[in-house]
């Protein structure tokens, strides 16, 4: 106790005095799950996404294999006036065999509003939220998670805060092949993800490929279904989604993104499609960052802004949310490498909180579009407060306390010159050619 409030002293005094002399706390240790008896048709790791206008795909794992893929949900405790049957599937990983993972669609749902829900006819009540039908919403975001004493703290700061959906830029479990541990992780996440819609799309530590053995994303595509087909897109590695006025946009950074690839076909379908009347705010999630002045991980993005970067500058894209790189950054509107008033404003946000470090060498000087860079753990929310203003911040679990560390106001392109280039211009060509 004492010695908390000596430490508290001496971060106060040092912040007050110089806020370079910030002391990083180290990692920590990997968190322990100890085995505990379930009943075999107990649902377990239960997390909800959204799946189209009004609809959200709830998913759980049975270690029965005659568990029910249904779903029994109402707008009061106990009383559930619908059921919805959905699908189900498995996977075996070396040695291991996955249990029943299901994935069951409930819907037309109501607006902001309370759910009460238990999957496979059993079990323990959950309760979800579902996000408003327009602004404010908040976003909370944190990538790289793992699940470590620190990825704890993240998630118990998330909590704390009200937000409506939650997205991560990739890396998720750090299973790192070990499947048991996506279980412990579907464990760790359950309060939080099954409370409000989880939006993911996938980092490096999600492909588990082993050459000749295993196909690339084999766990991940079985227990984190995304709506790809509602966005009509043919993979899990990427799809888009439409909430509250804000037009999403999840990509893979693992999978083919050059001119001929599924991928830009989808994206330049996709973007075609945005109407900012309907949906002024146009974000984009992928794990690789583009712009990143860190030490680590550097230059790995270039290929695929190269491919893609024309096309989100065409539609106006008002930020780009990454992970990756275990440190926090933000950049002014950029566009091919320099800042540009119609580029979008990137954000690298890969401190969740995993067992590898934070990354805390940074390319000197800062490059001319870098605004705020640091190495912390932490986590970002993004309020869209109308058609033009959001609130973007980044907090950082310092001390155990989620200390808010970057904040600005952003604005969107819906409303700017930006969207109304000429046919000639460079990157809108690329977004309207055939
Ligand atoms: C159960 O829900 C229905 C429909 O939502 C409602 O009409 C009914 O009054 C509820 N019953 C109880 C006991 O709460
Ligand atoms: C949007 O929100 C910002 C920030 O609160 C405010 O200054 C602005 O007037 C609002 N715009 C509209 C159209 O309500």
């Amino acid at each position: 106790m004492e010695l908390n409030v000596v430490l508290l002293i001496m971060l106060v005094s040092c912040a007050a005095t110089a806020a370079t002399d910030y002391v990083r706390p180290p990692p920590r240790a990997t968190l322990s799950f100890p085995w505990s008896k379930k009943r075999s048709s107990e649902p377990q790791q239960v997390h909800i996404s959204l799946a189209g206008e009004k609809h959200m795909r709830v998913s759980w794992t049975t270690n029965s294999k005659h568990s029910p893929s249904v779903v029994e949900y109402g707008t009061s405790s106990k009383n559930y006036s619908f059921a919805s049957k959905g699908e189900s599937t498995s996977y075996s990983y070396f040695l291991y065999s996955s249990g029943k993972i299901h994935h069951t669609v409930i819907g037309p749902l109501e607006h902001n509003s309370l759910y009460y829900y238990r999957c496979g006819g059993e079990g323990p009540e959950f309760q979800l939220k579902t996000p408003p039908s327009w602004f404010p919403i908040t976003f909370a975001v944190a990538g790289d998670l793992g699940q470590t004493e620190w990825t704890k703290s993240t998630l118990d700061h998330i909590n704390q805060c009200k937000y409506d959906v939650h997205m991560i830029p990739g890396d998720l479990s750090y299973a790192d092949y070990l499947q048991h541990r996506w279980d412990t992780f579907g464990e760790l996440v359950q309060p939080l993800a099954s409370a409000r819609p989880w939006m993911v799309t996938q980092g490096n530590h999600e492909k588990e490929y082993i050459p000749m053995l295993e196909d690339s994303f084999k766990s991940y595509n079985s227990r984190w279904k995304m709506p790809y087909q509602e966005s009509g897109s043919v993979s899990n590695l990427f799809y888009s989604f439409e909430v509250a006025g804000a037009h999403v946009i999840m990509l893979g950074s693992y999978t083919d993104y050059d001119k001929y690839s599924d991928q830009y076909s989808w994206l330049k379908a996709d973007l075609t499609k945005v109407d900012r009347k309907r949906t002024p705010w146009l974000l984009v999630l992928f794990h690789v960052p583009w712009y990143n002045s860190n030490e680590a991980h550097q230059h790995e993005g270039d290929d695929m802004k190269a491919a893609m970067e024309p096309l989100l500058r065409a539609a106006g894209v008002d930020l780009v949310l990454a992970g990756h790189v275990h440190a926090y950054e933000r950049t002014n509107r950029a566009y091919n490498g320099r800042s540009d008033p119609c580029g979008a404003v990137h954000i690298t946000i890969g401190d969740g909180g995993n067992r590898e470090g934070l990354a805390n060498k940074y390319v000197d000087p800062q490059p001319e579009w870098s605004i705020f860079r640091e190495a912390s753990f932490g986590h970002g929310e993004l309020r869209i407060v109308n058609t033009s203003h959001a609130y973007w911040s980044w907090h950082r679990n310092d001390d155990d306390e989620a200390v808010r560390s970057d904040q600005v106001w952003l604005t969107s392109l819906s409303g700017l010159e930006c969207l109304n280039e000429k046919a000639d211009h460079e990157p809108r060509k690329m977004l309207l050619e055939p």
